[in-house]
C-alpha cells in the first residue's frame, strides 16, 4: 500500500507496537523525505512544514499559565510534582521563558523553584499546533508531612496562576481517604461533574484507572493517524485540573488509550504530562508504587500482559511481573503495612459484554495477588461498576453482599471495576450477579491467548472464551460512579479497616445531573489485623454449591467451543471498544 502517509503495508502497520510506530514515523517523516514526498504526492498541506515538532520552534509574547495538576513524588509525605499546561489555544505563544512555582504554608509567595518544560513530539501529520504539546513541571521536595501548602505557577515569574493548595501525605497511624475511577474522556456533562465529585470527597489522592483523555480514541492505525488527536489531552486537563487535580494528587495508570505513536514504548506523551516517581526497574516507563499511611499502592501497566489490548503485549519482557513479585513480597514483609492495593486498567474479573475479563492479567498476576494477599485490585476499562466476591485461585471463596465485611487473609482478594468516570457506559452483562443489573443466560467470557501467556507476552491468537470462573459478581451496575475509600490503621483493640463505598451521583445515560447527594449504591469493608512474623496463609477455595449451577457446569464442559471475535491489533480492538 502506498498512501500520502507512507508506504508501509497496512497489515504491518496494524501489528506495530507504539515504539515501532514512533520510529517508523520518525524515519518516514524526516524533513528531507517529507519534502520529497510532498513534491511527489502534493501532500504538503496535509503534513505541514514541520515534521516532528520541537519546542525551539516557537516565539512570541508570554501568556498566563494553566491549568495545573499535581502528583506524588517518590515519598508522598515529602515530595509533590506540580505540572501545568502552557496555555494552549490562547493565540500567540511564547514557550516557557522562566517557568516556576512559588509555594508556602501561610501564603503561596514563600519559596520559589524553577521548572522544566517538555514537549510531546507529536507527528506533524496530525495537524496539531506545537503549542498544544508543551507542559511544565517541577518536583517540590523537603515538604513537611501532613501539611497543607498554597502554591501558584508561572511561565515567566510575572504572571501567576490563581493560588491552589495541596496537602502532603503521612506515614503515621492517621486514617485517610482516597477515591478512584477510570475512563473519563472529555465530556463537560460527565467527566467534569465526576471530577467535581472527587474534589467533594476531599480525598488525600485520586487513583485514575487508565483511559483518561482518549487522545487515541480510535486507536493507532498507521498509516492513518486520523484517530490520534493530542489536543484531547488539553481538553482533559482543562476539565480535571480546575475541578480537582490542581489540589488532589492525580495518580494515574495507563490504559490502551494511552498508547500513542511516540517514544517510551508509546508513553512519551503520558510521562511528559504526568510525571510521577516511575520505577524503571519495572521495565516500564509508567509503573510505580507508593506508600501512604498503612497502605501501599501499586500502579501497573496491564497493556504488558493483557490478552485483549495487545498493542504492547510483552513489551517489558517479563520485567514488570518480576518487579511486581519483588514489590509484593517486600510489602507483605513490612510490619507497618496493612493493606496492598493494586491499580491497573483491564479487569481480571468482569461480566460485562464489552471487554469483559482479561485472562492475560489473570495468568500473569492473579497468582501473585493470591500469594501475597493483595487486599484490593481496582481497575477500569469496562465502563461500569462491578465488585467481585473475595477471590482465591480464580474462584470466589464466599459471598460478600453489600454491607459485608471481608477478611482478605482468610477470604481472598476483592476486585472492583470502576470504569464509570465519564465516558459512555457499557450497559449489557453476561450471566447473573448477586445484586444489581440483570444479565443474560449466557455465562461470562474471558480473553485468553490461544498459545498461553509467557513472561515475554502472549502467544498465538487473542481469543474470547467461556469463563471457568463462576459466581464472582457480587454487585454490578452500569453507572457513573466514584469509589470513595476510608482507611484506618489497626489499634491493639481494633483491626485495620478499609471501608469502600461506591458513590453514584444523580445521572442519566447522557449526563451526571447532580453530585450534591450521591447515593452509596454498594459498600464493603476490608479488615486486617497485622500479625508480625506470622507466615502467610493460603486457604484453599472451597467448592460452593451456589457457584456452579447445572447450566453453568454444562457450559464449562463446552469450553472447547471457544470462538474468535477479534484478532491481534488495534484496529480489531477499536471495533470492539466502541469508545468515542
Ligand atoms: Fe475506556
Amino acid at each position: 500500500m502506498d498512501t500520502p502517509y507512507g508506504d508501509i503495508p497496512d497489515r504491518l502497520a496494524r501489528a506495530m507496537r507504539p515504539l515501532e510506530q514512533h520510529e517508523y514515523l520518525q524515519l518516514s517523516y524526516g524533513r528531507r523525505r517529507l519534502l520529497k514526498r510532498a513534491a511527489v504526492l502534493g501532500a504538503a498541506a496535509v503534513a505541514g512544514p514541520v515534521l516532528w515538532r520541537q519546542t525551539g520552534a516557537v516565539t512570541g509574547p508570554a501568556v498566563g499559565p494553566g491549568p495545573q495538576w499535581i502528583a506524588f513524588g517518590g515519598d508522598p509525605a515529602a515530595e509533590m510534582y506540580v505540572s501545568w499546561s502552557e496555555s494552549p489555544g490562547r493565540g500567540s505563544f511564547a514557550g516557557p521563558r522562566a517557568p516556576q512555582v512559588r509555594w508556602g504554608t501561610g501564603s503561596s509567595d514563600g519559596s520559589r523553584q524553577g521548572a522544566s518544560a517538555g514537549t510531546v513530539p507529536v507527528p506533524a501529520v496530525t495537524g496539531e499546533p506545537t503549542e498544544q504539546t508543551v507542559y511544565c513541571r517541577t518536583l517540590l521536595t523537603g515538604l513537611l508531612p501532613g501539611t497543607t501548602y498554597r502554591y501558584s505557577v508561572s511561565n515567566d515569574g510575572v504572571r501567576w496562576s490563581p493560588d491552589a493548595t495541596f496537602t502532603t501525605g503521612h506515614h503515621d497511624g492517621a486514617g485517610f481517604r482516597f477515591t478512584a475511577f477510570g475512563d473519563e474522556a472529555t465530556s463537560m456533562a460527565r467527566a467534569y461533574p465526576m471530577a467535581q465529585l472527587v474534589a467533594a470527597q476531599r480525598p488525600a489522592f485520586h487513583l485514575v484507572a487508565g483511559d483518561l483523555a482518549y487522545a487515541t480514541s480510535n486507536g493507532i492505525r498507521l498509516p492513518d493517524l486520523g484517530g490520534f488527536v493530542p489536543s484531547r489531552w488539553n481538553d482533559y486537563l482543562k476539565i480535571v485540573g480546575p475541578a480537582a487535580a490542581q489540589s488532589v494528587p492525580w495518580q494515574a495508570v495507563v490504559g490502551a488509550h494511552e498508547t500513542e505513536p511516540l517514544g517510551d514504548d508509546g508513553y512519551a506523551g503520558f510521562v511528559t504530562r504526568f510525571p510521577q516517581a516511575y520505577d524503571l526497574a519495572s521495565g516500564s516507563p509508567v509503573v510505580r508504587s507508593f506508600r501512604y499511611g498503612n497502605t501501599v499502592f501499586v500502579q501497573l501497566d496491564g497493556n504488558d500482559v493483557s490478552a485483549q489490548e495487545t498493542v504492547n503485549a510483552g513489551y517489558t519482557r517479563g520485567l514488570q511481573t518480576r518487579w511486581l513479585a519483588r514489590q509484593l513480597a517486600s510489602f507483605r514483609a513490612s510490619p507497618g503495612i496493612d493493606f496492598i492495593v493494586v491499580l491497573c486498567n483491564c479487569c481480571c474479573y468482569s461480566s460485562n459484554q464489552t471487554h469483559g475479563s482479561d485472562g492475560g492479567l489473570r495468568e500473569a498476576w492473579v497468582p501473585l495477588f493470591d500469594r501475597y494477599q493483595v487486599d484490593l485490585v481496582i481497575s477500569g476499562h469496562v465502563h461500569a461498576y462491578e465488585r467481585t466476591n473475595p477471590m482465591r485461585a480464580g474462584q470466589p471463596t464466599r459471598r460478600a453482599t453489600s454491607g459485608d465485611t471481608v477478611n482478605p487473609v482468610t477470604d481472598g482478594t476483592t476486585y472492583i471495576c470502576v470504569g464509570g468516570g465519564g465516558n459512555r457506559l457499557y450497559t449489557t452483562w453476561y450471566g447473573s450477579t448477586d445484586a444489581g443489573d440483570a444479565g443474560s443466560a449466557e455465562p461470562p467470557k474471558v480473553w485468553e491467548w490461544s498459545g498461553g501467556e509467557a513472561a515475554v507476552g502472549g502467544h498465538g491468537r487473542s481469543l474470547q472464551v467461556t469463563d471457568s470462573a463462576r459466581g464472582f459478581s457480587a454487585f454490578r451496575r452500569a453507572a457513573y460512579c466514584c469509589l470513595s475509600v476510608d482507611v484506618t490503621a489497626a489499634t491493639p483493640a481494633v483491626p485495620a479497616s478499609m471501608q469502600i463505598r461506591a458513590l453514584r451521583p444523580a445521572q442519566t445515560l447522557a449526563a451526571v445531573t447532580s453530585i450534591a447527594s450521591p447515593a452509596t449504591m454498594d459498600t464493603v469493608t476490608l479488615i486486617r489485623r497485622p500479625a508480625p512474623g506470622s507466615p502467610i496463609r493460603h486457604p484453599a477455595p472451597s467448592p460452593l454449591p451456589w457457584v456452579l449451577g447445572g447450566a453453568g457446569a454444562a457450559v464449562m464442559a463446552g469450553g472447547a467451543a471457544a470462538y474468535v471475535i477479534r484478532r491481534r491489533g488495534p484496529a480489531a480492538r477499536d471495533r470492539a471498544d466502541g469508545t468515542s
